[in-house]
């Protein structure tokens, strides 16, 4: 695909930029050419009111990040979108079709794909045996499979060759007949979103691409991201690690408590107030040079000690946290945002990122 670029940025960025400029950054904003649009999603987990969407839009073309603290209904979402889970309510279409009820493979089959947080490669099966299953489904029923043997397996040929491809543009061509098993962390995802694009679909829902990959080949997944986009396709990413979506975002929606708490481009969003108060709790009266000041004087951190102490919470081993108020009941002591080790060279809307970073450590462990 040719890198066309504008000024520094590639047309189909420049493009994707200019649909989104009038977009009112409000909750819910309507979008020029919508790919998804879902409305009035809710999933109920007990008493916990895990997902609460009341309107969304998805702009096609763009790159657009979902964000949201830990527990915000973020994977939810992507699951109940993607027919892994089901909602207890609301309706959502792809290009205009309704997908209520439609099951994981026929979403992939007419264009909209998405990979785990947690990788899914089979790891007993090789890695082009996963590949190939990716394109499941994709033409051909058992029908014209015993109608027609050689048009089956010129369609085979097809898979074949298109994984091939695949794995070369994703480096894991060496890796060909390896189990996915051996893989290491980062070489999952990448296999993951490889696979993904074996149903040639319109759009890609990533969910924390970057969890668990080892630094070396963050760049090069950053790149395959952007990369989709140059292809004319749509992206939905969920990410914890806000320089990447500074980086690659043309447009952030932001989740808490399985509600959409705010949407813009991603520099306005990261300095939003009440997205600040989802990750951090509410300090929603003071302005980013007040936090950030704080935080280089670690009076934040005092604060939060402080407010633990008075609790009797701290106990002498663990270090204080600053669990945001707004996070949901269900998420796991370990995966609290810290904030006792902001860097005072960081700027504040990089607090946001707190929320995501215990988790993000932990996926690092398991990945590597
Ligand atoms: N199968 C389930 N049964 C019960 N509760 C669930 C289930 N799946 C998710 N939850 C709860 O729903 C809430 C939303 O979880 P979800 O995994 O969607 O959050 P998330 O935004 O993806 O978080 P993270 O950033 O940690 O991945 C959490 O409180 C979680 O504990
Ligand atoms: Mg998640």
């Amino acid at each position: 695909m040719p890198d066309d670029t504008m000024g520094g940025l590639s047309v189909r960025r420049e493009r994707a930029l200019a649909a989104l400029a009038d977009v009112p950054r409000e909750p819910g904003a309507k979008k020029a050419d919508p790919i998804l649009v879902a409305d009035d999603v809710k999933r109920q987990f007990g008493g916990l009111l895990a997902v609460d969407v009341d309107h969304v839009e998805i702009q096609r073309g763009s790159i657009t990040a979902l964000i949201g603290p830990n527990g915000a209904g973020k994977t939810t979402f992507f699951n109940l979108l993607t027919g892994f889970d089901r909602a207890n309510n609301g309706s959502w279409s792809f290009n205009g079709r309704s997908l209520h009820g439609t099951p994981p493979y026929r979403v992939a089959r007419i264009g909209m794909v998405r990979t785990f947080q947690l990788t899914k490669a089979l790891s007993k099966l090789t890695v082009i045996e996963n590949m190939r299953l990716g394109a499941t489904g994709q033409r051909g029923e058992s029908f014209w499979r015993a109608m027609f043997p050689a048009l089956w397996r010129s369609q085979e040929d097809d898979i074949t060759e298109r994984a091939e491809d695949l794995l070369r543009r994703f480096k894991l061509d060496t890796k060909r007949d390896d189990f996915a098993g051996s893989l290491s962390g980062g070489q999952r995802k990448l296999l993951e979103m490889a696979r993904a694009l074996m149903v040639q679909p319109e759009l890609v829902m990533l969910d924390e691409p970057m969890a668990g990959v080892n630094p070396a080949l963050t760049e090069s997944l950053l790149e395959h991201v952007k990369d989709l986009r140059e292809q004319g396709m749509t992206v939905l990413f969920v990410e914890h690690d806000m320089d990447m979506v500074r980086d690659i975002a043309d447009w952030v929606i932001v989740m808490g408590q399985g509600k959409i708490l705010a949407e813009g481009p991603p520099e306005a969003v990261m300095s939003d107030h009440k997205v600040i108060d989802a990750y951090l709790g509410a300090h929603h009266d003071q302005s980013l040079a007040e936090l950030e000041e704080q935080l280089e004087g670690g009076a934040l951190a005092e604060e939060v000690a402080a407010e633990l102490g008075q609790e009797g919470a701290a106990a002498d081993d663990e270090a204080p946290t600053a669990k945001a108020d707004t996070t949901p009941p269900g998420t796991t002591e370990d995966e609290a945002p810290t904030t006792t080790e902001g860097d005072g060279a960081q700027t504040a809307d990089v607090t946001a990122e707190a929320a995501g970073a215990a988790r993000n450590n932990g996926d690092d462990k398991g990945g590597r």
